[in-house]
């Protein structure tokens, strides 16, 4: 009887805090205090330092952060390295070509010198961070007692350790990173691989299954990832590409599990999440939705055309993909988060948590004293910003995107970088910069641009707000012609074509150039918008600080974890399904049968290559099928909470092996950033067994498994 009672009793706890065991972006060096029990109790079999150690090698040593903004992971000890498709995507469409198109069919290196170097790739991994929060204050508090400025004497310090760090450590990147909106701060060691070759990645037809439709969703059967090696000096340290580096060889590398999982089995990912606003007011989230609408509708407009050139010509869709994907992605991710917003009622429950906060607040007169000011002072920043970077979003979602701007952005790189080095030699400066630009035609269609040149011209002047004018040599844009003006541009410019490029033989002509002109209007259109925002930003900046520091003091006790800001994170939880809505249950898993469900040969985005429609008729599935029913399952949910940037984190099951890898969030829970919402917040990643399968059976690519550690 009596155990009876206390089994209720913790039933009825555990319905109270549902969230706790799941929410947060752990930081690594506080795992042990904060997570070690709960993770142990959630059933994960390794202790916190064989997670993350700065004494000996840890699973860590593993993660990477790739190019970037993504994760990857090393899955062997020869440099192996996975992280999704749409990770790996920029790269592979940047190799690929209508005569070998990597994105579309595939590839497979079958030896290591047809591995393909992919120029500007990088790789990094975390060497130690450090917390410096108490160096800090104490700076501050000497700056006080001298009466100097704290502000500057804390930016000297932070230029001091970084220096002396780094002279410590020569082959790593040393920096300062603020967590908590400035109330802590690491010191972080790092180091960068820069020798990155491509190894493999299935097709489109796989690797982006389902496209924008099936984006941010479940049910799911995307086979989203992506192979590459990383390469070192023979003293196994970074080096710049040479055909002579050889695979470097990590201090941790994954073991790959092929047992499956089940609902309830723990499950955590290690990676770098970018940005969440967990710590913001409710008048910020506003201002956020407000500008995101805005992109919205400019991105709607230009990705109309964009894809109607995309669907005119399979040689326009492989130069328009990846810029194509990556508009797609934020434009479908706003939309999804407004909808979330309205139907979860974010807005007032961050108010209601305002007015919670504020009730505690006022209960204490140090208190009041302290955080009484802080959200008001926010809110009235945040009003007087709204008009400045409300009109600075619709610049850069509409005319920025123009197409001259970008050239003569990286001509002039290119130019001033070559002129720093070499002061009077301007004639290989200019060489330099029209290398430059001319990468970028690699990926242009002049057609395209222009009739986008002119949707974007037109979207722009129908929407601004400001009352000055858009200025181009004496004529104001909004009382000309605006396609006469576009085609007038891309008839002049030199930046029209790689032949026209030639023209520019000086920098007289660079200046001269109409793109120039038009590239220096809309640049100082956009500096103008922000050029007061510089105190208010100081206001704002300031206002979350304090009021991050009493939303930590209000919930003391709590364990808490920082906004993600693309600095790595673990985050645990278990594998499970989910009900997106009134009598709808979803399962934890997809198979390969929902593949061909959703076949439709007369839709780019649900195309079945013929060699896996072949091998699902055979069922030969080599080792890779799961137990319980024979089936391949290609993607799976668990409750782990990421964001951007985890892309291609690792999903790792109780012992820290390989069991998939997250890719996206779901459609239900698209305000996860601000919130986390333990009944609907779904971490979508694929099976890792469904990776093997593509690289082995639909690649041929079986050899890889050698040299990989895969646990049965
Ligand atoms: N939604 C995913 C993320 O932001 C990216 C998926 C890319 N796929 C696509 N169809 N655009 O991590």
């Amino acid at each position: 009887m009596f155990k009876k009672v206390l089994f209720f009793l913790a039933l009825s706890m555990a319905a109270a805090f549902p969230s706790m065991a799941d929410e947060g972006m752990w930081l690594l060096p506080t795992l042990q205090k904060l997570n070690g029990k709960v993770i142990k109790d959630l059933g994960c079999r390794l202790s916190p330092d064989e997670i993350y150690s700065i004494n000996h090698s840890s699973l860590k040593d593993a993660i990477v952060q790739f190019g970037g903004g993504c994760t990857g992971e090393m899955i062997s000890d020869e440099g192996l390295l996975v992280t999704n498709h749409h990770c790996g995507y920029s790269s592979i469409q940047g190799l690929s070509t209508p005569e070998h198109n990597y994105l579309e069919d595939g590839y497979w290196a079958m030896t290591r010198d047809k591995e393909i170097p992919v120029p500007g790739l990088s790789v990094t991994f975390l060497v130690n961070m450090k917390d410096i929060t108490d160096d800090v204050a104490s700076v501050r508090r000497q700056a006080g007692k001298k009466g100097l400025d704290a502000q500057a004497l804390v930016d000297s310090f932070f230029v001091y350790v970084q220096k002396e760090v780094s002279a410590m450590n020569p082959d790593c990147e040393v920096e300062v990173m603020p967590f908590y909106n400035e109330n802590v701060f690491y010191l972080m060691t790092y180091k960068t691989y820069r020798d990155i070759r491509f190894v493999g990645a299935p097709p489109a037809s796989m690797g982006k299954f389902g496209g924008e439709t099936d984006n941010w969703m479940w049910p799911r059967q995307t086979c989203d990832f992506s192979m590459f090696r990383v390469y070192a000096g023979a003293d196994n340290k970074p080096a710049s590409y040479s055909p002579d580096n050889v695979p470097y060889v990590p201090a941790r590398s994954l073991k790959i599990s092929l047992k499956g999982m089940k609902p309830g089995d723990y499950a955590m990912i290690m990676g770098y999440p970018g940005r969440t606003q967990r710590f913001q007011t409710a008048s910020q989230l506003e201002e956020m939705m407000r500008q995101n609408g805005i992109a919205v509708r400019a991105r709607t407009a230009r990705q109309n055309v964009m894809v109607q050139g995309m669907e005119s010509d399979p040689a326009i869709r492989l130069k328009y993909a990846n810029k194509y994907a990556s508009s797609a992605n934020g434009w479908k991710k706003w939309q999804g988060e407004q909808l979330a917003f309205d139907k979860l009622g974010i807005i007032p429950r961050e108010k209601q948590k305002e007015a919670d906060f504020m009730a505690w607040v006022s209960k204490n007169s140090k208190r009041e004293a302290e955080y009484g000011k802080a959200i008001a002072q926010i809110d009235k920043a945040v009003a007087a910003d709204a008009h400045a970077n409300e009109e600075g979003t619709l610049i850069q979602n509409s005319i920025y995107t123009i197409w001259p701007i970008s050239p003569v952005g990286r001509f002039n790189m290119g130019f001033r970088a070559a002129l720093r080095k070499n002061p009077s030699d301007t004639a290989s400066a200019i060489a330099s910069g029209k290398a430059a630009a001319l990468a970028l035609f690699k990926d242009y269609d002049e057609a395209l641009e222009r009739k986008m040149g002119k949707v974007m011209l037109r979207f722009y002047l129908d929407n601004t707000t400001e009352d000055s004018p858009l200025l181009i040599d004496g004529v104001d844009l909004r009382t000309a012609d605006s396609d006469k003006y576009i085609d007038g541009l891309f008839d002049a410019t030199a930046f029209r074509s790689p032949e026209t490029l030639d023209k520019i033989k000086t920098q007289k002509d660079l200046l001269n150039d109409p793109a120039t002109k038009f590239s220096n209007a809309v640049s100082n259109k956009l500096i103008s918008m922000y050029a007061n925002a510089a105190s208010r930003s100081k206001d704002i900046s300031e206002g979350n600080r304090i009021l991050t520091k009493g939303l930590l003091e209000w919930q003391k006790g709590k364990a808490s974890y920082p906004d993600a800001n693309f600095t790595m994170r673990l985050t645990y939880g278990t594998v499970g399904g989910y009900s997106p809505k009134d009598g709808v249950e979803y399962k934890y898993y997809t198979t390969l049968d929902g593949v061909m469900e959703k076949e439709d040969s007369t839709n780019y985005e649900f195309i079945v290559p013929a060699r896996l429609k072949e091998l699902y008729a055979k069922g030969d599935f080599g080792q890779y099928a799961d137990a319980s029913d024979g089936k391949v399952h290609t993607c799976f949910l668990t409750n782990n909470d990421i964001t951007g940037g985890n892309s291609g984190s690792p999903v790792l099951d109780a012992e820290g092996n390989l069991i998939g890898l997250a890719f996206d969030g779901n459609w239900e829970s698209m305000s996860s950033d601000v919130c986390f919402e333990p009944n609907l917040q779904r971490c979508i990643c694929v099976d890792i067994r469904y990776v093997l399968f593509a690289m082995e059976k639909v690649g041929g690519a079986g050899y890889l498994l050698d040299e990989m550690n895969i646990v049965k």
